[in-house]
């Protein structure tokens, strides 16, 4: 059995249809009328002790509703989750002090209070061993660098300042598993490098088992092997990184600089697209046409300057994904 083990679950939302109009707010005070709104569809998922895996999707696809469900603060409608032999909505308070979540739309942190004091309430609230809290705190303090504004009150940090310390605060326990919900929300680069290589290091380390929740990919490509994307409320891709590209990156990208104005002549499965007077570019898939078969064609008939072969990144991929471009979803 897994760490994390998701089987089927389902989360149906009831949303208040709100009428308009005065004759409107009439009937919904004394008729509400109400809407479902299924977040999340049978979802299954299975992640072992040490892993570490990027969780993605579009706005509204499911996954903050999946983590709160993981985390216990909302329960599934159907469906079953174990976590390291907990069913977290059921045994929330033994369950507590075995994970950590950060979300970093909503800080955890007492707004009026320095933030070692946050840390200190969470210290007595999960009953931390005197060392083991000092050990924690120095260490993670140094890593994200905090030492400036430790004792300032939290309402007065900024949001990189902030985040840092709401992730040390969900990390005060010595958490075996830690669920990111954007922890990099809003982050300029070097603050999201911070916080990638402390994620990094936790994980490498300490073995801590992470689920990481965010739209910018370079988060993932950084820190995750594993991704799993969901959409609509369900899984649409849980596989590496890479393969990912193998299966939904299979087209290849030709751009050829031609010696001259260039009246190309259609090619069979081939999408050919003008960059500019002299160059094209040519998008095909490899099981319709071998790259030197193209390459043949073209130098064979036209007077080539330059030739550049590309493949699509993993955001062009991922936002085809998001859009339906691609097969199999
Ligand atoms: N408490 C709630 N009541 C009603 N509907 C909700 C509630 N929470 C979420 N939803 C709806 O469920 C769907 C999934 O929301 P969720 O917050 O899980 O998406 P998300 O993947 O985290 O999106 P984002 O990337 O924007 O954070 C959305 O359509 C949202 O409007
Ligand atoms: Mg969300």
């Amino acid at each position: 059995m897994s760490l994390i083990e998701v089987k089927d679950i389902s989360k149906t939302f009831k949303v208040s249809k709100r009428r308009g109009g005065v004759p409107g707010m009439l009937a919904n005070l004394f008729v509400p009328k109400f809407e479902r709104k299924e977040a999340v569809k049978n979802i299954s998922l299975s992640i072992e002790k040490g892993e570490m895996v990027g969780f993605i999707g579009p706005n509204g696809a499911g996954k903050s509703t999946t983590i709160k469900m993981l985390s216990g603060i909302l329960y599934p409608d159907s469906g079953e989750i174990i976590v390291d032999g907990f069913i977290p909505y059921k045994q929330r308070k033994n369950y507590v002090g075995r994970i950590g979540v950060v979300f970093g739309q909503k800080s955890q942190l007492q707004w009026d209070l320095p933030v070692i004091d946050s840390f200190e309430l969470l210290k007595a609230i999960y009953r931390v061993p005197d060392a083991v809290y000092q050990k924690n705190l120095s260490r993670f303090t140094e890593m994200l660098d905090m030492g400036s504004f430790i004792r300032q009150p939290v309402r007065q940090l900024s949001l990189g300042q902030r985040m840092r310390a709401d992730i040390v605060a969900a990390l005060i326990h010595s958490p075996e598993i830690v669920f990111f919900d954007e922890p990099t929300i809003g982050i300029d680069v070097v603050g999201k490098e911070t916080i990638r290589s402390f994620i990094r290091e936790l994980n490498e380390q300490d073995k801590v088992t992470m689920l990481f929740t965010t739209h910018d990919m370079q988060d993932i490509e950084k820190t995750c092997k594993r991704l799993v994307i969901i959409d609509g409320g369900t899984k649409v891709y849980d596989g590496t990184l890479g393969g990912i590209r193998e299966q939904y990156g299979t087209s290849r990208q030709l751009d050829v600089e031609f010696a001259g104005r260039a009246e190309i002549a259609p090619i069979d499965k081939v999408e050919m697209e003008t960059i500019d007077e002299n160059k094209k570019r040519f998008i095909f898939e490899n099981r319709d046409i071998q790259i030197n078969e193209l390459m043949n064609q073209i130098l064979s008939r036209y007077q080539v300057r330059d030739i550049n072969i590309s493949e699509p990144d993993i955001e062009s991929i991922i936002r085809k994904i998001y859009n339906r471009e691609v097969d199999g979803i």
